[in-house]
């Protein structure tokens, strides 16, 4: 098993992602019969109506079945079971302040404080994104003279969180660049991820200078940020957030939506006004205002908007950008336009590798 581990991570360097992704999911062929067991059991121990309801249904008897079985001698795991709230809606997400660090990077920030942390949202078994944001714009020595600091943020995957957990260890050992706590990772707990974000930099790098929030399929031009947002050269700006604005939008109340919002969760009929989720910039100052504050409040699924109404509660507003920085849609990629944009969504592993070359010389072809 170890000598299997070690060969797979040395894949994780090395080859091309056709083979890497092939041998990850051999790995969880094998890995999934061993652990099913203690899955079943983990994912019924949480035992929260949304969770066993969308779970159930398919292969619900199955897992019943096997729970019987596991019920007394199996351990119980990395997830703890969420705190009894009897009237909490199935996408309240349950902010418990208690989420323990997994894997974790405490002694980062000892000997610096970082001008910038890359804060990147990535599900556990993406490997070759991680991989490739590493060689491209997650690259910390990309700006001369800038302290850059690079994390992955994580949860634990609803259904392989045991075998790939000892990839991701060993992933983390090598790069020292991941963070996780015990939730679950799964869309509706996002915001969950941006919080763990927010209380690492308030315990661990509480003098950073300014951090971005990023998705890992967004093209992020960094030395373009730092150059014209962030502006090294100037005192560093306190209550500050920007990206791309939405104002004054209205919660979508269908519930087909991926963001469907019930007035249960969220009753206002506007958000506030807040930052386009794929990525956006704040002052190191607002990671503490903001984890303070998401303890006090309702905390919503919609991980942007939230950051929104953390804001309005703290009472600071969002500081607008210049137009054309941050693409919400994809551009199809051009070296000198992309040299004057910040983050351009929909780029994934394969296309950064391509494109990640082309991009260095922009300085010498590109005219300012
Ligand atoms: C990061 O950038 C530096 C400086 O450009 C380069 O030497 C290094 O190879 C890059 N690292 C990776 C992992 O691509
Ligand atoms: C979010 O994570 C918590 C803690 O692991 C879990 O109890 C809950 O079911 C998850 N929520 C969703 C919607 O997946
Ligand atoms: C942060 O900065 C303050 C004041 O400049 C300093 O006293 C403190 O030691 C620094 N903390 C860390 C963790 O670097
Ligand atoms: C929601 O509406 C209530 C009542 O008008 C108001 O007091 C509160 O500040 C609003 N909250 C947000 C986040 O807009
Ligand atoms: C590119 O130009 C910008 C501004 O002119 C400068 O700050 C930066 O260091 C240059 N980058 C490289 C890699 O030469």
């Amino acid at each position: 098993m170890e000598g299997a581990r070690k060969v797979l991570m040395t894949q994780v360097q090395n080859l091309p992602n056709v083979v890497l992704f092939c041998s990850i999911v051999l790995f969880l062929l094998v890995a999934k019969n061993k652990w099913e067991s203690l899955e079943t059991h983990d994912t019924k121990l949480k035992g929260s109506p949304d969770f066993a309801g969308n779970q159930k249904s398919a292969i619900g008897f199955e897992w019943e079945s096997t729970l019987e079985r596991t019920k007394e001698t199996k351990p119980s795991g990395l997830i703890p079971p969420p705190p009894p709230v009897a009237t909490r809606h199935p996408l309240e997400v349950v902010y418990s302040t208690d989420y323990k660090f997994l894997l974790n990077e405490p002694n980062k920030c000892r000997e610096r404080s970082p001008f910038l942390i890359l804060l990147v949202i990535t599900e556990p078994q993406h490997f070759p994104t991680r991989q490739a944001i590493r060689q491209t714009w997650g690259n910390e020595s990309l700006v001369p003279g800038v302290s850059i600091l690079r994390l992955f943020l994580t949860g634990v995957h609803p259904k392989f969180g045991y075998p790939l957990q000892a990839l991701l260890e060993e992933e983390s050992s090598i790069h020292r660049d991941i963070i996780q706590q015990d939730f679950l990772d799964t869309y509706n707990n996002l915001t969950l991820k941006t919080l763990m974000g927010m209380e690492w930099i308030s315990k661990f790098c509480p003098n950073a200078t300014y951090a971005v929030k990023a998705d890992s399929d967004i093209f992020l031009n960094v030395n373009y940020m730092v150059s014209q947002l962030l502006q090294p050269h100037l005192p560093p700006k306190k209550n500050y957030m920007t990206g791309y604005i939405y104002w004054k939008t209205k919660p979508l109340r269908d519930k087909a939506s991926k963001w469907y919002m019930p007035r249960e969760v969220y009753p206002n009929e506007t958000y506030p006004p807040y930052c386009a989720g794929a990525g956006y910039v704040f002052s190191g100052d607002l990671a503490k205002k903001i984890y303070q504050v998401a303890k006090t409040i309702k905390v919503i699924n919609m991980e942007d908007a939230f950051m929104g109404i953390c804001l309005y509660e703290l009472g600071i507003s969002m500081t607008n950008s210049p137009w054309g920085f941050f693409n919400m849609f994809r551009v199809k990629y051009e070296k000198c336009k992309f040299s004057k944009m910040v983050v351009v969504h929909g780029y994934g592993p394969e296309e950064l590798l391509q494109i990640w070359p082309d991009l260095r010389d922009q300085n010498q072809t590109c005219k300012s």
